[in-house]
């Protein structure tokens, strides 16, 4: 566990609990969510919180049986803060009472949206910053609502609907409140955590600086003299993750570039020139292009193009894995939210709307332990971690790439024609974004070459040559995506430039479709 004075986030199933991690590790405070189920006295024990949150959550605390935080957690003698529901749990617990709203069948009203919040009562430390407009917007999101506060509880804060919009018992240190301070609808929502943490005690010396030195003591710690393989995919978080590992133990750590000739134009030559070259990291560059796009060959199906390149993967990586001797450990770029995803009480399991490609079940099969030094880190930490460790910055803001490559933005049949068409399509429209400044506005662009040639003309002649879609989309986390607007002028000239530049296109199309209902890539 880290050095660092430590907040405890116990979630009640809210989908924004991320968004309370997020916001004090803005404010350098350490922090983990934890399931309310593995939060016991033991582990309150272990854990010694400096501060808890309660997290918001689906469940009604009028219904038997629904989700509560160990007793222990209020004789700690830390500040608690609820949120939400975590303010119906707080309030249940210590002597007061909630009702049922409309969705738990009480009857009550229920509350979702943008409401306004006044204050009430002494000027509440936690609230500093506050009100100076007279008023804040907040985000509220509740089926119940509280009825009568806990004993030695005040209110400092009051909506139209939510009488008991802010609360505190300022002598035990605990405050609850109806709204949701983590998100964006909550403009002045950061206030609150900022005061809290500062009157909880916390320095914010959670900082990149500090993370990059433990962690290179823990990754010397857990491995010891034994040798670490780490597959590099070109990405940002396995490029950090090796070069992180390097600092920490050098020339015991043998990274393996898998090429499965489906990477964009120049990319294995950059990777192996960075790490090889720059890093001095040794590598393999595992140049098996002709091995994958054999196996691809008429093959047009998406999910069976997906499963050949994972598979394979995985047997290739294995091969040359094998001829690291000695090699005890396997390094993966596990981020944060993966971690908290593989605990989560409230997701089910979801269709397979894609089988993405990964080294699951490698370290099992290969019998290696995991060295996974990022398992503490959000996407946008890494990034920090990756300036920190003097990436240069071109690489660690590029645009994430698919692990199947290439292979899923080649619908239909791939070969190799077909494939170096796409790269030169692609770089002159990434040359294009960057050239009008606008990579960084992008969450990922690309061009998809279609399985359809269209006729045109050129100059005198008749051409009957590939189409191809341009796609750039916003989005926060891949999950959901907006299509970027360019404007008329950028895409005109994009299309006149890719089809005078690139031989075997001769129309160019731009997808609009936001995901849902489609999704990023094309396969
Ligand atoms: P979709 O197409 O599902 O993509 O909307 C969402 C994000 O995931 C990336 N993606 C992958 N990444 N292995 C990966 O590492 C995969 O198999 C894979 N498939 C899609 C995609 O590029 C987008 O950023």
């Amino acid at each position: 566990m880290t050095q660092h004075d430590r907040l405890l986030i116990i979630d009640f199933g809210s989908q924004v609990t991320q968004l309370i991690a997020r916001r004090l590790r803005e404010l350098n405070v350490y922090c983990e969510i934890h399931p309310y189920q593995n939060v016991t006295d033991a582990f309150l024990a272990e854990f010694a919180p400096k501060a808890v949150i309660f997290s918001g959550g689906p469940d009604s605390v009028v219904r038997e049986g629904s989700p509560r935080p160990p007793q222990s957690v209020y004789t700690l003698g830390v500040p608690i803060l609820g949120i939400c529901y975590g303010q119906q749990v707080m309030m249940q617990d210590l002597g007061g009472k909630v009702d049922g709203g409309k969705i738990s069948g009480g009857g009550g009203t229920a509350e979702f949206g943008r409401a306004f919040v006044t204050p009430a009562g002494e000027p509440l430390p936690i609230l500093n910053g506050w009100f100076s407009g007279g008023r804040e917007q907040v985000w509220m999101s509740h089926g119940d609502h509280v009825s009568k506060i806990a004993p030695g509880f005040e209110v400092f804060g009051v909506s139209p609907n939510a009488p008991y919009a802010i609360t505190a018992d300022v002598s035990r240190g605990f405050y609850a409140v109806q709204f949701h301070p983590e998100v964006h609808h909550t403009p002045n929502g950061k206030k609150i955590y900022e005061n809290f943490v500062k009157l909880a005690g916390f320095k914010g010396d959670w900082t990149m600086g500090a993370y990059r030195a433990e962690a290179i003591a823990k990754i010397r710690e857990q491995v010891g003299d034994k040798k670490v393989i780490c597959g590099l995919s070109g990405g940002v978080d396995s490029s950090v993750a090796a070069v992180l590992i390097h600092e920490a133990i050098g020339d015991q750590l043998t990274c393996v570039f898998v090429d499965h000739g489906l990477l964009r134009q120049n990319e294995a030559q950059e990777v192996v020139t960075m790490f090889r070259d720059h890093y001095n990291i040794p590598l393999i560059h595992a140049d098996e292009s002709e091995l994958f796009l054999g196996a691809l060959e008429g093959e047009s199906d998406p999910e069976t193009k997906r499963k050949t390149i994972g598979k394979l993967f995985i047997d290739v990586f294995q091969k040359y894995a094998n001829e690291i001797e000695g090699a005890e450990f396997l390094a993966q770029g596990t981020l944060y939210p993966d971690v908290i995803e593989s605990v989560s009480f409230s997701g089910g399991p979801s269709v397979t709307i894609k089988s993405h490609h990964n080294v699951g079940g490698l370290p099992e099969k290969m019998g290696l332990k995991l060295v996974e030094p990022l398992r503490e880190l959000f996407k946008d930490e890494v990034r920090a971690l990756g300036h920190e460790l003097g990436l240069p910055a071109s690489f660690i803001g590029r645009h994430p790439f698919p692990g199947p490559g290439l292979a899923i933005r080649c619908p239909g049949e791939i070969t190799r024609a077909k494939l170096d068409i796409l790269r030169k399509a692609d770089a002159v429209y990434i040359d294009q974004i960057r050239k009008h400044g606008l990579y960084d506005e992008i969450w990922q662009a690309f061009v998809a070459i279609l399985p359809v040639r269209t006729v045109g003309v050129m100059g005198d002649g008749r051409t009957y040559d590939y189409a191809c879609a341009l796609r750039a989309v916003t989005s926060v986390d891949g999950m959901t995506a907006d299509y970027y607007p360019f404007s008329h002028e950028f895409l005109g000239e994009t299309a006149t430039r890719i089809i005078n530049e690139v031989e075997g296109i001769n129309r160019v199309t731009y997808d609009i479709t936001s995901k849902p209902p489609g999704t990023i890539e094309w396969e």
